[in-house]
């Protein structure tokens, strides 16, 4: 492979000597872009040694190939070690000061970062900003390492060792180890209509299967997301994601034709979305008005199960994940076995919910129940952390390591 490795100006700077050894000893054909500062750390004739590569720093070098084009449209993959704080910056906002600033703008190939600076800088909220953003754009970031700092100090901000680098970087360029699979999610909850402006509905926000879709996304799967009513920005990372494709459906009825459709060819169908169980019997064409009298009761008739559906419809060897959200009492464990049994499906995700707990909030607990109702596994944390437990157990579900 073509790989650019890219050093900017932090004393971590001699641990990517390493890096670039490890990458040209595998047989990479490997490229060192210094910043101009990182020069007081690690020398060019450091580089042009250890790389095997001529080294330049500017972008007045060589202008005749025009290099800080070719190199970017050359690069199978590009990493940043170290990355400080200033570069997390500039390429968040797209600066194309240096030669390593123009290359990143002119390349399509995967970017994986390695920051590396203080532990205060690393939790400013400048720094968490432009990480979330490379971060939506689908920059993969490696590290920081907790742990002893440069100053004697000690806290998050190490460069992650290079060993780790390398094999994060590599597993992005192959994909990860959902490659190939093709995964259908369901989130959100269902609007069922009343009349043009009024609809039966509930409070899920559609986070959780939002980052099981990204998760999924990130480690290698195509992903359709089928998304029913969700909160403002939630799927924008997932449309940010070129390995996933977003479908807004409405009702119970239109999720259950996306879900059915995205299925037909998925190798995972994980249904997240809170479907309403019942819908209006009727639904008015017209506003209902106070003057048509007093509305003491609405009809309602019961919505199919998509899921118990899907379960039953399963194609050879797709494994179909279920959630259910129990509010906490003595048998939250043995209702959620048996909701597995009476569903038919593989996987069982219990979250709990409550007023201030599950629906709409930041974090989630959850227990995976999984064949004869063996819990196998079980997470509390952010909503992404919980993606990543899922993913984990339907990966050994489908014997995927
Ligand atoms: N679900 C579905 N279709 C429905 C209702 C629910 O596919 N009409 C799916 C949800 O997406 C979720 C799972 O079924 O994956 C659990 O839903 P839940 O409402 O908890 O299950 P119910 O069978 O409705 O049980 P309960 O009576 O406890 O609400």
């Amino acid at each position: 492979m073509f790989i650019l490795v890219g050093v900017t100006g932090g004393i971590a700077a001699y641990k990517s000597v390493h890096l670039v050894r490890l990458l040209v000893q595998q047989g990479h054909d490997v490229h060192v872009i210094p910043t101009d500062d990182s020069l007081r750390f690690i020398g060019l004739t450091t580089w042009e040694a250890i790389s095997r590569n001529p080294v330049t720093t500017s972008v007045h070098d060589d202008v005749a190939r025009v290099r800080h084009v070719t190199l970017g449209q050359s690069a199978d993959l590009v990493i940043v070690a170290p990355a400080t704080a200033n570069t997390l910056a500039a390429m968040a906002a797209g600066l194309a000061s240096d030669l390593l600033g123009t290359t990143l703008l002119a390349t399509t190939a995967p970017v994986v970062v390695a920051p590396a600076m203080h532990t205060e800088m690393w939790r400013h909220p400048a720094t968490t900003d432009n990480v979330a953003t490379l971060r939506e754009r689908g920059v993969l970031v490696v590290g920081p390492a907790d742990g002893p700092l440069t100053g004697g100090d000690s806290g998050p901000g190490r460069m992650s060792e290079p060993d780790d680098i390398v094999a994060a970087a590599l597993a992005a360029v192959s994909g990860g180890p959902l490659s190939g699979l093709r995964v259908a999610v369901s989130t959100g909850g269902t609007r069922e209509p009343l009349d043009p402006v009024r609809f039966l509905g509930n409070r899920s926000s559609g986070r959780q299967g939002a980052e099981l879709a990204l998760d999924a996304a990130r480690r290698g799967a195509t992903v359709t997301l089928v998304a029913a009513s969700v909160d403002a920005g939630v799927l924008d990372a997932v449309a940010a994601h070129p390995r996933a494709t977003i479908e807004n459906v409405e009702t119970a009825a239109q999720l259950g034709e996306a879900m059915g459709r995205a299925a037909a060819s998925a190798d995972v169908v994980v249904m997240v979305a809170a479907v309403a169980d019942y819908r209006a019997a009727s639904v008015s064409e017209r506003k209902l008005r106070k003057e048509d009298g007093p509305l003491e009761s609405i009809a309602l008739v019961p919505n199919d199960d998509i899921l118990a559906g899907l379960a039953a419809a399963r194609r050879p060897g797709q494994t179909v994940v279920g959630f259910a959200a129990e509010t906490a009492d003595d048998d939250l464990l043995e209702r959620a076995r048996r909701k597995r049994e009476r569903k038919g499906v593989d996987l069982l995700v219990v979250n709990e919910v409550g007023w201030d707990t599950g629906f709409g909030a930041g974090g989630n607990t959850v227990a995976v129940i999984g064949a004869e109702g063996a819990v196998v596994a079980e997470a509390t944390g952010s909503k992404a952390a919980v993606a990543g437990a899922v993913w984990d157990a339907i990966a050994a579900a489908r014997g995927i390591r």
